[in-house]
């Protein structure tokens, strides 16, 4: 089976990577690391969320973040949004693209949001119709698309009826969110079987975690399904206050690696990513878990050599 010619990798790591760390990075380190992946040839970064600072702490300064960054061509900023205050402030900054939240769980979704599905989708649809006013593009997660932490295996009907939903809403991109990285390729070939006639795979976007270490493997079964985007974390960073246990999204290490082993072109630069990586892997006192990053950090080897 062929693979497609270059794949579109949004870096999550500033939002996604950063909201579960048991510590608050200093706004200034947050500013330097995203301008450090503004500079890898990246094209979409998620640089922060305009969420409760109750909820999430280690993002209270998205604002100074936001404006804090130099902005490079070629490059969209986007911001995650979870209800209209957040939509205020991110259009307050400038933000060139925001990611609106719903999920196909029940319980995810009052844990995450502090509503029901319904709440969220209500909570979004204006949002939604707003930002396309503003000429803002949208990408709407639609979070355990495969997996609950609470509620265990996710019925895929649900997750297409939302997906209808959210398109009718006008949502210029679904991105479907597998919240606790359990996922094994065919659970991908379902999710995309069950969304036939609705999304089509070229269309969506893939959010991967990588709890169960396959993440690479449903990722190569995307790809044979027709899936061109990606969400990824330099380093393997990430997890979500609200998915216990969950761990980082799938590295945009490895998924460059990945990619460019296969003749798949992402525009990144695979030693600029890692001197990125290691910026925050410094700042946090971390190891990052990406193996192509521990390959090259630790081995001095391209991972594809
Ligand atoms: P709530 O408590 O119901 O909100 O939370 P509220 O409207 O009752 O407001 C409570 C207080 O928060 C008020 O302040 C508001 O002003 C303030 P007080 O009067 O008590 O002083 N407030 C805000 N402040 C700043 N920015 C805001 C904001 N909104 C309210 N936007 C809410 C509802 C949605 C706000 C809350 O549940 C929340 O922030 N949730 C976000 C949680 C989150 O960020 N989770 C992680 C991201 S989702 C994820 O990781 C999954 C994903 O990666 C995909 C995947 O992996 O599947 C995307
Ligand atoms: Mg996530």
């Amino acid at each position: 089976m062929s693979f497609p010619k270059e794949i579109h990798i949004t870096e999550v790591g500033p939002r996604d990577g950063l909201q579960n760390q048991p510590m608050s990075v200093p706004t200034q380190r947050k500013i330097d690391w995203i301008n450090a992946l503004s500079a890898t040839g990246l094209s979409t970064i998620e640089t922060t969320a305009f969420v409760s600072p109750k909820w999430v702490p280690q993002l209270a300064d998205s604002k100074e973040v936001y404006t804090g960054i130099s902005k490079t061509d070629g490059v969209r900023y986007s911001a995650l949004v979870p209800n209209e205050f957040g939509w205020r402030s991110a259009l307050e900054v400038g933000v060139d693209e925001i990611a609106v939240i719903t999920a196909a769980s029940e319980t995810f979704s009052e844990k995450n949001t502090n509503t029901t599905i319904e709440g969220s989708l209500l909570r979004i649809a204006p949002i939604i119709q707003s930002a396309i006013e503003h000429g803002i593009q949208v990408r709407c997660y639609l979070s355990c698309v495969v997996a609950c932490p609470y509620e265990g295996s996710i019925d895929m009907n649900v997750v297409r009826n939302i997906a209808e939903r959210i398109l009718d809403f006008g949502a210029s991109a679904i991105d479907l969110g597998e919240t606790i990285g359990v996922a094994l390729p065919e659970d991908i070939r379902r999710l995309y079987d069950a969304l036939d006639g609705v999304l089509s795979p070229e269309e969506s976007i893939l959010h991967l975690h990588n709890t169960n270490g396959k993440a690479l493997l449903c990722i190569e079964e995307a790809l044979h399904c027709g899936v061109v985007k990606f969400d990824a974390s330099c380093g393997g960073l990430g997890g979500c206050p609200y998915a216990p246990g969950a761990a980082g999204n799938v590295a945009t290490e490895d998924v460059v690696a990945f990619a460019h082993e296969r003749g798949i072109e992402t525009g990144i630069d695979f030693q600029k990513l890692v001197d990125a990586s290691s910026m925050i892997e410094s700042e946090l006192q971390c190891v990052l878990p990406s193996n192509a990053y521990r390959t090259f950090k630790d081995a001095h080897t391209f991972p594809n050599e």
